[in-house]
């Protein structure tokens, strides 16, 4: 793994289906060059515990495995990205999702990090990482993760050293609510239809860098950290 950079990155879009694995990378790419990763399933989870009117309107859609309203989600991913941690760039994972969210997020970078004084103003990368079908039933139905870290575990491919326990800090792994085989489905449903089009939109203005995300976690880090190299701001 090459070393931590000083230089900002920009927006960087991590795309793909449902067990691509968009946090796995997410969370190398943030360690890599100091910048957030923003995923949207990750913040709704947390308003979903929280209970939040945002939460609530999300829980059943999520556990049924669609995709929650689009303008549910501009005030907490806006919100996010105001935070200063995101001035040297940032990581999306799971956003966006639809062409509504794209073309929002077009709008919000004008306006608001296209401001040249900060440092993190340049124009998004987008990752798309593409894996069969049957792998990806295969990584989230074994798919396990940290509730106090994030670590995320796979107890087929990637197990951890002990049965069922991080290795970061002992806690007991936990397997998500929608990684049953019936949501999983609807998820990758929700997935062709809906965001397949977002990378064909991104395509079209040749911002788009496929990797083979069926190689091995460290393999595709490679591919990606290579991608990102020349793109700092
Ligand atoms: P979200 O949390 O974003 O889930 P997702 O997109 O379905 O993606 P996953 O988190 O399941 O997979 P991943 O690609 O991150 O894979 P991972 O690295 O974990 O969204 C959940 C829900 O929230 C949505 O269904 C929707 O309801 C709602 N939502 C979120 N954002 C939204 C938005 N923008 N608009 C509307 N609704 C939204 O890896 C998976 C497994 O594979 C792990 O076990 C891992 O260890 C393993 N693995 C990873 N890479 C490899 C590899 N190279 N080789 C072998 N195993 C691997």
């Amino acid at each position: 793994m090459a070393e931590v950079t000083s230089h900002g990155l920009g927006p960087v879009i991590l795309m793909g289906p449902p067990g691509a694995g968009k946090g796995t990378q997410a969370k190398r790419i943030a360690e890599h060059y100091c910048i957030p990763q923003i995923s949207t399933g990750d913040l709704l989870r947390d308003h979903v515990c929280r209970a939040t009117p945002l939460g609530l309107q999300a829980k059943d859609i999520m556990a049924q495995g669609g995709l929650v309203p689009d303008e549910l989600l501009y005030g907490m991913v806006a919100e996010r990205l105001r935070e200063a941690d995101c001035d040297r760039g940032f990581i999306l994972d799971g956003f966006p999702r639809t062409a509504g969210q794209a073309g929002w997020l077009d709008e919000y970078l004008k306006q608001e990090l296209f401001d040249k004084s900060k440092p993190g103003a340049c124009l998004p990368i987008v990752i798309q990482i593409d894996v069969d079908y049957n792998e990806l039933l295969s990584r989230l139905t074994g798919r396990r993760s940290c509730p106090a870290c994030g670590r995320i575990y796979n107890v087929h491919l990637q197990p951890p050293r002990v049965d069922e326990l991080c290795d970061v800090d002992g806690s007991k792994l936990v397997t998500r609510n929608d990684d049953r085989e019936e949501v999983i489905r609807e998820r990758l449903q929700a997935y062709e239809k809906l965001t397949r089009p977002v990378i064909d939109y991104y395509g079209r203005q040749g911002r788009v860098v496929a990797v083979d995300g069926g190689l091995p976690v460290d393999q595709v880090s490679e591919l990606i950290f290579r991608e990102l190299h020349g793109h700092g701001c």
